[in-house]
């Protein structure tokens, strides 16, 4: 199927002249000739300057949870407009969200809002350092925790495996280095390197920053007993183990991956999920720890608890809690992913799905990948090459193969149909176009 892209590539022209790669987001910049511009988004589908209807799979990084613009939501949303916005005051409904989300998440003991993930996951790495009187931590390699810098740190693949901790570099420019010594990685699933770092780091640790469903990594799961291992350490170490849900909150189940895993955190981040896509993250945890927040922690801001994301927030978590919308949303993911397997074994190409069903990682190779290290060996270049047929044909997903693909309650059966007669078509088109290297199983 041809797509046209003329209004959207003219805009970029225009755009690229007073915004840096013509976008908003680093990550929104798809090259001179891909880059989208949104025009509307309703349900399950979205539309760019050309007309081009997709059925999305991105959901913004996850948000759109009930699907773009949902009536119900909006309308609160509106209702939360007339209260009047930020007061540098409190308002009551900041309660009445708290408490669902503590009745959700029996971790989340209290309650503090912020504006997006990333600052919700930097207030939480604060605090668990107040809390311990430490500045180290531990995070997962491949693991994403926001565009702060204490989280943009990787170690390159061929570079693991030395004695030690391994090269540690900075994701972007302008990070100081001197803070790179505070930030030690260990390779999901892996306890006995969990517990090796505790041990060599002894006194130095404050908390472990971990996502047990890697969001951005593919959705690579942990082993419910390495979690449970993990909790375990903390205790054994005095680590604060704090679960970042910006991801799965209030998506993989009612009460996150939490639930999900049978454990619980000392404290937990949310965002995407929790108001549909208006601005709002939630810091919450163990009482004991987050009653250092205003007793020598320091947590605020302009635009933290507005009006309008709150009762978005209100009116989406009701929605979450008190409907079947989160059974629905993993029955379409696991329908999805039934009729790609299908596709895919006709065709014998080895495949696995990674994650939940809500938010699902399409994985190149016949096992799923255990650590981000597993996800090199895979044939990710045939992912790459399948998305950008898949875009073409107005099926929207991620043209990294690391982004899993996200699920809302709006994805309804004409968006299954669709999605699954584009998948065949980009798959053939992928195994048809020069220069594929794909291996097939067997
Ligand atoms: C697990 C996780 N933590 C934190 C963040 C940062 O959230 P935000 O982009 O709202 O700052 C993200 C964003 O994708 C995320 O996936």
């Amino acid at each position: 199927m041809s797509r046209k892209m003329n209004q959207n590539n003219a805009h970029f022209r225009q755009a690229v002249r007073r915004l840096p790669l013509g976008v908003a987001s680093n990550f929104r910049y798809w090259g001179e000739e891909r880059t989208i511009y949104i025009k509307q988004g309703r349900g399950a589908r979205i539309v760019d300057l050309d007309d081009n209807v997709y059925i999305d799979y991105r959901l913004g990084y996850g948000p759109a949870i009930l699907g773009y613009a949902d009536p119900r939501v909006d309308e609160a949303a509106r209702k939360g407009m007339e209260v009047g916005g930020v007061f540098a005051l409190s308002t009551e409904r900041e309660y009445t969200v708290a408490e669902r989300i503590s009745k959700m998440v029996p971790a989340a003991e209290l309650v503090r809002f912020s504006n997006s993930g990333t600052e919700a996951v930097m207030a939480a790495l604060r605090l668990a350092r107040a809390y311990t009187k430490k500045d180290d931590y531990v995070i997962l390699e491949g693991s994403y925790h926001g565009l702060f810098d204490a989280a943009m740190w990787y170690t390159p693949m061929d570079k693991w495996g030395q004695v030690g901790d391994p090269e540690v570099y900075p994701y972007s420019e302008g990070i100081p280095v001197s803070t790179k010594s505070f930030a030690h990685f260990v390779q999901a699933n892996d306890a006995n390197q969990l517990e090796d770092v505790f041990k060599r780091k002894a006194g130095r640790i404050a908390c472990l920053l971990i996502e047990p469903i890697m969001g951005n990594c593919l959705g690579i799961a942990a082993d419910p007993e390495y979690l449970r291992t993990a909790r375990a350490l903390c205790d054994k170490h005095g680590v604060v183990l704090i679960i970042d849900e910006v991801k799965t909150g209030f998506r993989v189940a009612k009460g996150g991956v939490q639930q999900l895993y049978g454990v619980k955190a000392d404290l937990c981040t949310f965002a995407k999920a929790v108001a549909n896509g208006y601005p709002i993250s939630v810091l919450a945890g163990r009482e004991d720890i987050m009653r250092k927040i205003g007793k020598g922690v320091a947590h605020g801001g302009t635009y933290t608890a507005h009006s309008v994301s709150l009762a978005a927030a209100e009116k989406t978590l009701e929605i979450l809690d008190e409907t079947d919308a989160l059974e629905r949303i993993a029955d379409y993911g696991t329908r999805l992913r039934n009729g790609m397997s299908v596709s895919l074994k006709a065709r014998g190409i080895a495949h696995s799905f990674v994650g939940h069903p809500s938010m699902s990682g399409l994985y190149f190779a016949k096992d799923p990948p255990r650590n981000y290290r597993d996800w090199k060996g895979s044939d990710y270049s045939f992912y790459d090459a399948a998305a950008k047929v898949l875009h073409d044909e107005r099926i929207l997903c991620e043209p990294d193969s690391r982004e899993p693909w996200f699920i809302s309650a709006a994805h309804d059966e004409s968006c299954l149909t669709e999605t699954l007669a584009a998948f065949e078509i980009a798959i053939d088109t992928t195994l048809r176009s020069a220069g594929s290297t794909h291996k097939k199983s067997g």
